[in-house]
């Protein structure tokens, strides 16, 4: 397996460019399913999670062409000959259920492994799974597997318990070939699910309202092929910018959609950072120490829980004590016991961590557990006197494209050891 190493105390400086968001992309991609005609997409990041996905739609008879390095890929599901998603794909990305709904909306069944457990808590996906019965699907639990039909799903009034993004896109992407209205209340508000619904209305669909907490959909016969591009991915963006603040650097981050971090932003400049704003740049500049600020996670606009880990790492060598709250997933801190043993000084209270900010960290071995801790990891190691080894990378490289390459060309001095 492989390792990073970082040399930390190294101050970041220049521009770096955010890939297209993993997470639009990876449901942009599924709702290709819905239509028989190709569908094109660029901007799509150079990921494992991207690959996974890729292959469990190949798996299914979906034609793929295209390159990741370039970002474009072009999809054509006219000959989908199987209406599964195995066990093993679904296990190693859970955003691989996002096939439940396409699949039965336009096929009429689908047989899907249910997820189980995730490193940052349980994770169900009863909010999915009810919202497909209230459009009309019959829904059976079998050797770990959810089997649904349904020959044509129709139009309903679904409540969300949560604002769940996924159930949000499962959802959406079911109506959009129902027959008759749906409205989505309580919906995820997140910009992915804004991206998911233009691609979708570009295909033919009609959706409303996506991005706030009603989504309407008037459900079509037929979609067709489309072009699309995936907007930045936010948290790539906000993860160079705790970069920039930490090491007390000066990094412009390009091709971003600063509308995307308003919160982010303002946590940030509480805490003392300059970040300049632009419609699609953001510079931040480091002026010294920061000041501890308390960190709520919240369904968006809320502050993302997606940047929770690396806001932490901040925190950790600011000026005096902040309280971080997590509030969508139970068991998020997994970082903060590696970030302990680099010498910060967090204390664990239930869904809280109490950051009390240390003159400095220091490089110690430590291991990733789940993606947003890996790179909190990395950061960590920017900052820290001596050397991080980070283990279990492959956890980052579901989510961060080149991340070596992109925090070298700031000046970080970080390596990947291949491992044997
Ligand atoms: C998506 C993002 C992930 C992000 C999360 C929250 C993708 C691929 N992943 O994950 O990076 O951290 O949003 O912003 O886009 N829940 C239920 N029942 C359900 C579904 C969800 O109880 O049926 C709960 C979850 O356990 C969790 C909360 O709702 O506590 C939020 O989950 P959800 O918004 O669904 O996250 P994902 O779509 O899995």
């Amino acid at each position: 397996m492989d390792k990073i190493l970082v040399s930390g105390g190294r101050r970041l400086e220049g521009e770096v460019r955010a890939s297209g968001s993993k997470n639009a992309a990876l449901p942009v991609l599924i709702s290709s399913l819905l239509t028989a005609e190709p569908c094109s997409y660029e901007s799509i990041p150079d990921l494992m999670d991207i690959q996974t996905v890729l292959k469990l739609l190949k798996g299914l008879g979906v034609k793929v062409d295209g390159d990741l390095r370039s970002g474009r890929v072009t999809l054509a599901a006219g000959r989908v000959d199987k209406l599964e998603a195995p066990y093993d794909l679904v296990k190693t990305m859970r955003a691989s259920f996002l096939v439940l709904g396409p699949l039965l909306a336009r096929f009429g069944e689908a047989r899907v492994s249910t997820p189980g457990g995730c490193a940052i808590g349980a994770r169900p996906v009863n909010l999915h799974l009810n919202g497909l019965a209230e459009l009309g699907a019959e829904i059976q639990m079998t050797h770990g597997y959810v089997e649904a039909r349904a020959k044509r799903l129709r139009g309903a009034k679904i409540y969300l318990d949560l604002p769940s993004v996924g159930a949000t896109e499962n959802l959406m992407m079911a109506a959009a070939l129902a027959e008759g209205s749906t409205v989505i209340e309580n919906a995820a508000k997140e910009p992915e699910i804004e991206d998911l619904a233009s691609a979708l209305n570009r295909m033919g669909a009609r959706i409303q309202g996506a991005g706030s907490d009603i989504v309407k959909i008037e459900g079509a016969r037929e979609l067709h092929g489309l072009s699309h591009r995936v907007i930045p991915d936010r948290i790539e963006a906000g993860s160079f910018m705790v970069a920039s603040a930490l090491t007390r650097g000066d990094v412009l981050v390009r091709d971003v959609r600063p509308d995307h971090l308003d919160v982010f932003v303002l946590k940030l400049r509480e805490a003392g950072v300059e970040c300049s704003v632009e419609p699609d740049k953001v510079r931040i500049k480091g002026n010294g120490r920061v000041k501890g600020v308390d960190i709520t996670t919240l369904p968006y606009p809320g502050f993302p829980t997606d940047l929770q880990a690396q806001m932490m790492v901040l925190m950790t060598v600011a000026d005096g004590v902040s309280v971080i709250t997590e509030n969508i997933f139970e068991n998020r801190f997994m970082h903060a016991l590696e970030l302990d043993r680099m010498g910060a000084d967090i204390r664990l209270e239930g869904n809280r961590a109490v950051v009390r900010g240390v003159a400095s960290l220091s490089g110690a071995p430590v291991m990733a557990t789940d993606l947003r801790a890996s790179v909190s990891l990395v950061l960590a190691g920017l900052v820290a006197n001596g050397t991080t080894e980070i283990s279990r990378v492959y956890h980052l490289d579901r989510g961060y494209e080149h991340i070596e390459r992109k925090l070298s060309a700031l000046g970080a001095e970080i390596k990947r050891i291949k491992g044997q």
